[in-house]
């Protein structure tokens, strides 16, 4: 029932409004030279997936139309091992910059804002070490992605980074990876970290076929039906919406 002094809509005005399949409006395009997006990985454990993520995203970015470029703060060079494996002329082109959080500034001046949709920037493990070349970094992301693992000591090293994040003002979700689906430990996971924060609605489970595409320089997005291909394309249509793209 309408609330008195409202007025109740005609079916066929409610039916103009709102047609089945008809396409919401587009919006109005903003002008001028689009600046990238910038997505940033980071998490104060190692080995939580991290360089994962942040090549698999970056891929799937790439064989959506993006233009993508891929930053590694990591003195490891883990991904830029990766991309030097990437034959240019088989898979989507991904353009890669290395920096140093020594000079954070230095390393984002790299890249050119126009030049590219989306930066995807992967760091080493600790960046809270680092607290002024870490709020630079995060000052210029977009969106933090913080993947972790659902083990105990996983879950009790991103919480406090979630919370840091969050009363810093940056949008920042968490990225399950390595999860055994159906499990009663991916549940629980998922219960005690979307209390803290955002979770990015597609979780990546642990698969034997992640290390065997490094060989190639692929990413299991890069070779498509595999499992956990669809899991990663998930997460980068999640980054997209958030990105606005
Ligand atoms: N979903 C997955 N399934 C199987 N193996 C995975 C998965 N995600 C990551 N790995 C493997 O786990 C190891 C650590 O992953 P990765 O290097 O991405 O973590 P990281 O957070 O970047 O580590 P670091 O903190 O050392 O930089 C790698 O050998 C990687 O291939
Ligand atoms: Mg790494």
């Amino acid at each position: 029932m309408p609330m008195q002094g409202e007025s109740m809509a005609s079916p066929t005005a409610v039916a103009a409004k709102k047609r089945p399949g008809s396409r919401p409006p587009k919006p109005v395009k903003k002008t001028g030279p689009a600046a990238a997006r910038w997505v940033v990985y980071s998490a104060p454990k190692g080995g939580t997936g991290k360089t994962t993520s942040c090549k698999n995203t970056a891929v799937a970015a790439a064989r959506d139309g993006m233009r993508v470029a891929t930053l590694d703060f990591d003195p490891q060079r883990t991904l830029g091992q990766w991309h030097e494996l990437r034959r240019p002329h088989d898979v989507a082109r991904i353009d890669h910059f290395e920096g140093s959080l020594e000079d954070a500034g230095a390393a984002l001046a790299q890249i050119a804002p126009d030049a590219y949709d989306v930066v995807f920037v992967d760091t080493p493990p600790s960046v809270e070490l680092f607290p002024e070349a870490t709020k630079i970094l995060l000052r210029r992301a977009d969106l933090v992605l913080v993947p972790t693992g659902v083990g105990r000591f996983d879950k009790m090293s991103v919480i406090p980074w979630m919370e840091f994040l969050r009363d810093y003002g940056r949008p920042a979700a968490f990225l399950l990876n390595r999860v055994k689906r159906r499990s009663v430990s991916l549940r629980e996971a998922k219960l005690e970290l979307g209390r803290i924060g955002r979770l990015v609605p597609h979780e990546v489970p642990d698969i034997e076929d992640m290390h065997r595409v490094d060989d190639i320089g692929c990413s299991i997005v890069d070779v498509g039906a595999v499992n956990g291909a669809d899991e990663c394309l998930g997460a980068w249509y999640f980054v997209r919406h958030e990105l606005g793209l």
